[in-house]
């Protein structure tokens, strides 16, 4: 039953130090190009997963930034057209919570007119808790927002409320999923963060659920991303028990990967009912075809989820660095890329300094 794998078809050796120029992909050392940059628009949240920003931790005294640190739209569009001219295809929006972000759909909008330099359209996406999407999804859409996925970890009340921190009811969630719905926003995606003892009776609910309503579900193995979330390896569910506990009961097939680099391992049901994948960032790392960038939303750059540091693009923007000088950072940045954390740790490298994922955007 192991998943089809695909070679990185476009890897091609790290190239020397060459001058940036628009339209020409970059490669880092170990050959990945830059293809899909994760925006967080905001460091704030209307949930407190205890996974994500517990909150002992995130109480009312908590201090967010300030607007005057986070990006404007304006410069969260230049840094992604940058980016574009690198080579990247996919936009992701996250936060934090994104959705809590003001006027967001404008951003969706200057965003959507975005082109590759071969003038393709960009896969423009967005990764939320859903809780707003009942109020926005149809002025996304409108905006040109393509899909979106909605964390969700149980359908059982109880265990989400406890999950999510703040109580909050599945059914609202579940409401939000189907406005998404009704606006377009296709195919929709369910983020499930599978935690021992805590939600792993729900994985199979949840996945006849998702099967039922045509949503693609994705259980993900929780992460030590971060130092707020008390990680053991103890918590984490291996994705290939997953895999086997949904396989017992409505049989599955592996599905060829839809790019070089998919973070998730994709299955489908054998009697044709739609699919289901794993994120196994523990038990079986995907450093290798890494082509993700993000960017927090007071403007560091940030090439893996687990670094202790960003580089600080927004005092560029804010210096009157040209656009072509922008460019060349960028490339310098992505080529020295040697970055493959999930593939190196052991339980030393989980005490290293690391910045949370609610400030880098998941
Ligand atoms: P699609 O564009 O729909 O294919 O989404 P995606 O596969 O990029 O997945 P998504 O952005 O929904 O990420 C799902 C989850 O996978 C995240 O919330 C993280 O938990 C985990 N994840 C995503 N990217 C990375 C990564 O680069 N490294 C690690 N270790 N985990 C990641
Ligand atoms: N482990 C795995 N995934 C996480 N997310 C946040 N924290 C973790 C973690 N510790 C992911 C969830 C959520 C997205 C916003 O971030 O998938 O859907
Ligand atoms: Fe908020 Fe998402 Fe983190 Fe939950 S996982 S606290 S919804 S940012
Ligand atoms: Fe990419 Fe870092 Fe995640 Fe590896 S651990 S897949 S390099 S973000």
């Amino acid at each position: 039953m192991d998943p089809v794998l695909v070679p990185l078809e476009s890897r091609r050796p790290p190239r020397p130090a060459a001058a940036a120029a628009a339209g020409a992909p970059v490669f880092d050392r170990l050959g990945r190009p830059a293809r899909d940059l994760r925006i967080s628009v905001t460091d704030r949240c209307n949930f407190r997963c205890t996974y994500c920003m517990p909150k002992e931790i995130f109480g009312p005294d908590f201090a967010f930034l300030p607007r005057s640190e986070i990006l404007t739209f304006e410069e969260i569009r230049r840094l992604a057209a940058t980016f574009v001219a690198l080579g990247v295809e996919k936009l992701r929006i996250t936060g934090g919570e994104p959705l809590v972000r003001r006027d967001l759909p404008v951003l969706i909008a200057m965003l959507a007119e975005l082109r590759t330099p071969d003038d393709g359209p960009l896969d423009l996406t967005l990764t939320t808790n859903g809780s707003a999407l009942r109020h926005l999804a149809r002025a996304l859409a409108q905006a040109g927002l393509g899909r979106v996925t909605v964390s969700l970890d149980s359908l059982d009340d109880d265990v989400f409320r406890a999950m999510n921190g703040v109580d909050y009811p599945v059914a609202r969630v579940l409401d939000g999923i189907e406005a998404a719905r009704e606006a377009g926003l296709a195919p929709v995606k369910i983020n499930m963060v599978v935690k021992r003892g805590v939600n792993e009776q729900s994985v199979l609910p949840m996945a006849r659920w998702a099967r039922e309503a045509k949503l693609i579900l994705r259980c993900i193995e929780y992460m030590d991303v971060g130092h707020t979330n008390g990680w053991r390896l103890d918590d984490v569910v291996p994705a290939d028990e997953v895999v086997a506990a949904i396989d017992a009961e409505m049989p599955l097939e592996p599905v060829r990967a839809d790019y070089p680099g998919e973070v998730a391992t994709r299955w489908r049901y054998r009697d044709g009912g739609g699919e289901v994948g794993v994120i196994s960032s523990v038990t079986r790392p995907f450093c290798g075809d890494c082509t993700r960038a993000r960017i927090s939303a007071e403007g560091k750059l940030y090439t893996c989820l687990f670094t202790g540091d960003g580089h600080d693009l927004r005092a560029r923007l804010r210096d009157g660095t040209s656009d072509a000088d922008l460019l060349a950072l960028l490339a310098g940045i992505w080529r020295l890329r040697d970055d493959r954390y999930s593939e190196l740790r052991t339980e030393a490298t989980t005490a290293l300094p690391r910045v949370e994922m609610y400030a880098m955007g998941g």
